[in-house]
């Protein structure tokens, strides 16, 4: 499938295809302290194509509830017409806030408008106290803490036109997932690995829009989802007579059951490895029983697993691979592939310390060395990571 098939899709960014999802179901089982969702998008009569290692983007739409709460609180009934940034003609604000606006992520903008309105006057100190050049921490949480909605429902003595509520808000962004499936086993379909967003601050349940849309608001085989395909560089060797390391805790696994999938499909002789880690092995090992199958039939060679919470000490998959480093270096050194998926915050760039150590240790060369060495991987794209 070349590149230049792909980019003549009908379909793209700017003009996505209304998908169906077709299932959804949850992965972890009674006892997990997660949410992670398998989805399988229909991509029915389209002409979208997708390779393994490319990404689904998904435009959401926000909570119904939190969108009405806000036309609410602004004293508006949903019919006004307004016309959010770079939009190119107004619409009305119900619908603005439910699929083109993002109504998280206020920003001090908002404390200074907010303060510089509000009438209660024990509010207004509280707001200027945030604002003070020293409250800098205190105001870095108390928004992290908050979404649009929190400061209309929190100050409702700073009052707010339409038009000018609109103004402070930024788009809404299409979501990237890593696509799960391989084309090879599933052209019409893309299938998704999805950890949900919920959390609660400031008195209030909050959701994450897209995960919480996929899962809370799509009905299956019904709401029509806007969906394209963002082409990577990230994917499985094309010569497929070379080995793979695949190292995905938690929703990292996605890319890594599409390589795999396409690898036994394709009937590559490289072998594959998997390192895979989540909390709870009873409750959070995600897709247990393909894992168990294709390590049975000799299709994934090598499996690692690594549960942080089963024990006192977290074991995490860099773990694995500190103890298996004579043997990773045996692959690495062979020319295999070496690939990370998953958390970039903390994971990844821990992983990425145990493959320096690693190489350093077994490979007998100084740090320096091992840098120049993980660089060279980089550089013939040995070494791939799809980190977020
Ligand atoms: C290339 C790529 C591939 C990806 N692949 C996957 C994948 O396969 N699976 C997957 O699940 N995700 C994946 N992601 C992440 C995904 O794109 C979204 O970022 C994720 O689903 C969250 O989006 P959301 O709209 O549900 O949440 P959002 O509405 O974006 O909310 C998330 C935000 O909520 C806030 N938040 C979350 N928890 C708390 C808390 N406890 N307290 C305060 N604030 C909090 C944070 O500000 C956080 O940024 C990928 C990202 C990229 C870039
Ligand atoms: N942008 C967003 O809003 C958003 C939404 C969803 C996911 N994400 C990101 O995607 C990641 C994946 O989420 P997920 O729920 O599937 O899995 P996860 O939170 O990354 O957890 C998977 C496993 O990795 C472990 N882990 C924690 N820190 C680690 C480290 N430094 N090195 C190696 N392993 C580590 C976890 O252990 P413990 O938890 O026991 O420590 C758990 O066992 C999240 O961590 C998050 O950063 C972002």
């Amino acid at each position: 499938m070349s590149e230049g098939n792909q980019a003549n899709s009908a379909y793209n960014k700017d003009n996505p295809f209304p998908a169906r999802v077709v299932e959804n179901r949850l992965l972890n089982r009674p006892g997990s302290a997660k949410e992670t969702r398998h989805f399988v998008v229909d991509l029915g009569e389209s002409d979208l194509v997708y390779k393994a290692g490319d990404s689904l983007g998904v435009f959401a739409r926000n909570r119904p509830e939190e969108v009405a709460e806000i036309v609410q609180l602004l004293g508006a009934t949903g019919d006004e017409l307004v016309t959010p940034l770079r939009a190119p003609a107004p619409l009305p604000l119900r619908e603005a806030l439910g699929s083109a606006l993002d109504l998280d992520g206020p920003t001090k903008k908002m404390v200074e408008l907010v303060a510089s309105r509000v009438t209660d006057t024990g509010q207004k100190a509280q707001l200027e106290g945030l604002l003070r050049p020293e409250a800098k921490e205190q105001l870095e949480e108390f928004l992290y803490q908050r979404s649009f909605v929190d400061f209309l429902a929190d100050y409702p003595t700073a009052k707010f036109a339409p038009q000018e509520f609109v103004g402070l808000l930024r788009r809404l962004m299409p979501r990237l997932y890593s696509i799960a499936s391989s084309p090879r086993v599933y052209p019409r379909q893309i299938h998704l690995t999805i950890a949900v967003v919920r959390y609660h601050t400031n008195h209030r349940d909050r959701v994450g829009v897209c995960s919480s849309f996929l899962s809370d608001r799509v009905a299956v085989g019904c709401t029509p989802v806007p969906v394209f395909v963002s082409h990577s560089h990230f994917g499985p060797p094309e010569d497929t007579a070379k080995d793979c390391i695949m190292i995905g805790p938690g929703t990292g696994i996605a890319p890594f059951r599409a390589f795999v999938q396409d690898r036994v499909a394709a009937g590559a002789t490289g072998r594959n490895w998997v390192f895979f880690g989540d909390q709870k092995k009873a409750a959070d090992y995600l897709y247990e029983e393909e894992w168990e199958d294709f390590t049975a039939k000799h299709q994934v060679h090598r499996l690692d697993l690594a549960w942080s919470r089963d024990q006192a000490n977290k074991i995490y998959v860099q773990d694995r691979m500190r103890e298996n480093a004579a043997e990773l270096w045996a692959w690495i050194s062979g020319g295999a592939h070496f690939y990370v998926c998953g958390d970039a915050k903390r994971m990844a760039k821990d992983v990425d310390a145990a493959l320096h150590e690693i190489i350093a240790a077994q490979g007998r060369m100084d740090t320096a060395a091992a840098a120049e060495y993980v660089k060279q991987m980089k550089k013939d794209k040995r070494y791939q990571r799809d980190v977020y």
